[in-house]
């Protein structure tokens, strides 16, 4: 008992696990394939955050994310962009990574069949606008992107993005999260939304009280350094934001793939 088992990396590439709700050798091809959502209450979307984090915490290496999941993390990703109706992220992170706000061809026609748009919306969170439009973020145009900022940012800021992105200012001097995802639902018919960061727009929708689902990969390294944690960093933790309940638990070479159902205090 208590030996260490070296059969995670043993493993081939082209087995998966999944450890929770009950042991399987699965097909990474298999995890969260045909993902179904619930349509949430009616006031906003249902909301699912999708994050990567080396063991110790750390959120990015370098300033960015790319170099901590794996290709199947990534691939899980697009899997839950799939089953979603759009996708938000905070402005920073917009500014730090190459978003590219899509799903690969066979998910796009696998929505199309089911009645869908072939890929989610994407949506941004910024005060400032200091976005480029010229960004991967904003290549399907402003039907199918939307900045929701505030009614305080700059007018040339939001006339340099308009052919881009539709532009929708909520609030004063930051965007009311609440009224945006009212926005989203009421307006733009999305009943469920992924939330890809990063640590600041996470941490305000939990403490909000918004956010039903985490999926967390938990990846096989450690990066020291004091960066922000999936919730933003700032100092030591005061209270529990959030009870958490894990719905299913997968793994695939030593990464760890978590989801968890968010229970409201
Ligand atoms: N590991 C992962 O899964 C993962 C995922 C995503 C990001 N990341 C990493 O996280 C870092 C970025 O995260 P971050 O916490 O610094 O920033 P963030 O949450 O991505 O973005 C923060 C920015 O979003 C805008 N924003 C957020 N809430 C707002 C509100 N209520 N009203 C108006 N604007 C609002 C503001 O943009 P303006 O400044 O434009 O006003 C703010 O500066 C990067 O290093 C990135 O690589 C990691």
């Amino acid at each position: 008992m208590g030996d260490f088992v070296a059969s995670a990396s043993a493993r081939p590439p082209e087995l998966a696990e999944r450890l929770l709700p009950t042991w399987a050798e699965i097909r990474p091809e298999d995890i969260y394939a045909g993902l179904a959502l619930p349509e949430g209450p009616t006031d906003r979307p249902y909301v699912v955050l999708n994050m990567v984090a080396t063991v110790d915490g750390q959120v990015a290496i370098g300033g960015r994310a790319s170099g901590i999941g794996s290709r199947l993390d990534r691939a899980l990703m697009r899997r839950i962009r799939a089953a979603c109706d759009a996708v938000m992220v905070g402005a920073a992170t917009l500014r730090a990574e190459r978003v590219d706000p899509s799903v690969p061809d066979e998910l796009a026609e696998a929505r199309a069949v089911r009645g869908l748009p072939p890929r989610p919306m994407a949506v941004a969170i910024s005060a400032t606008l200091d976005l480029d439009p010229s960004w991967r973020f904003f290549r399907h145009g402003p039907d199918r992107t939307l900045v929701l900022t505030t009614t305080t940012a700059p007018r040339d800021r939001a006339e340099a993005l308009a052919g881009s992105a539709t532009v929708e200012r909520i609030g004063g001097d930051s965007v009311d999260l609440v009224e945006a995802l009212a926005r989203l639902r009421g307006r733009y018919g999305v009943e469920r939304l992924v939330v890809e960061g990063g640590p600041t727009l996470n941490r305000q929708l939990v403490a909000l009280g918004l956010v039903d689902e985490l999926f967390l990969t938990l990846a096989p390294k450690l990066a020291g350094g004091g960066g922000p944690s999936i919730l933003g960093g700032g100092g030591p933790a005061e209270k529990v934001m959030a009870e958490l309940e894990l719905g299913s638990l997968h793994g695939w070479d030593g990464e760890l793939f978590f989801r968890y159902r968010i229970v409201q205090g």
